[in-house]
């Protein structure tokens, strides 16, 4: 049976980047993102402080017509309300405009000690707020090197990924740990047997679901090397840091989406 068609998404994390200033850049994106080719989806993810100064601006672009853009969140806390001094839940961030949440990135793993269950749990949260959850798998520099890339992968999903996830609700992210932020990325070869494996793994779990969700691959997604990277299979779009925070690069990333 032919794989179905799956419309890639160039996600932007901009981690904790970006002041009120920030909004002509985010402005800027929203002017390109017009050329960008109606067949991608574009999500922007500024810290939380800017969410809502995003969403209001994405809301008067809409007014001009339909934008491909959508305004997503890096992290929330697993309940709705309560006594969580400084965090935020995934309601309050719909709330604000986010229409989907990034969970497990490996900074969140590694700077708060975020584990596949609490990982599964914020992913349940996001759902619960009706946003979609994108999470994030990947191994280090040591576990590649060791050969358990696949194995660790094949851990962080069974731990992370809720029952219930479907190709609407549910995206995952591929970023290898010692490729964020490194310059450094995987051959294409190696892109494509990740993925293949997340595929397999998801389709197995999931079923038809599984075919169709949408994977990224993140870790030094540049406009030099986007073409080739999105053009590997099960490749569906990018988790893109660094080169997220100019709309330029953003754009020409989008634009090297086959
Ligand atoms: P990078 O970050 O593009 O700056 O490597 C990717 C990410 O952490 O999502």
């Amino acid at each position: 049976m032919p794989v179905p068609a799956v419309r890639p998404l160039i996600a932007g994390n901009w981690k904790m980047n970006g002041l009120k200033a920030a909004a002509s850049e985010f402005d800027a994106m929203l002017e390109g993102a017009k050329k960008v080719s109606s067949g991608i989806d574009l999500l922007v993810c500024p810290p939380a402080t800017l969410i809502a100064a995003f969403a209001d601006r994405l809301a008067a672009a809409h007014e001009h017509g339909a934008m491909p853009v959508a305004i997503g969140a890096q992290d929330c806390h697993t309940n709705a309300s309560g006594a969580h001094t400084g965090d935020i839940s995934a309601e309050m961030l719909a709330d604000a405009g986010a229409r989907a949440i990034i969970v497990g990135h490996s900074e969140r793993r590694a700077d708060h000690g975020e584990t596949d269950a609490i990982v599964r749990t914020k992913a349940q949260a996001v759902w619960r707020a009706g946003l979609v959850a994108i999470v994030c798998v990947g191994e280090t520099q040591g576990e590649r090197n060791a050969g358990h890339t696949l194995d660790v992968v094949a851990g962080q999903l069974a731990g992370s990924l809720p029952d219930g996830a479907t190709a609407v609700n549910l995206v995952v992210a591929y970023e290898p740990v010692w490729a964020i932020g490194t310059g450094m990325t995987p051959t294409a070869a190696d892109v494509e047997e990740v993925h293949g494996f997340i595929r397999q793994t998801l389709t197995q779990r999931f079923n038809a679901e599984g075919e169709r969700m949408r994977l990224l691959y993140g870790g030094s997604v540049k406009p030099s090397n986007a073409s080739e990277l999105m053009a590997v299979p099960n490749v569906n779009g990018a988790l893109v840091g660094g080169a997220s925070l100019k709309a330029a690069d953003f754009l020409a990333i989008a634009a090297g989406c086959p």
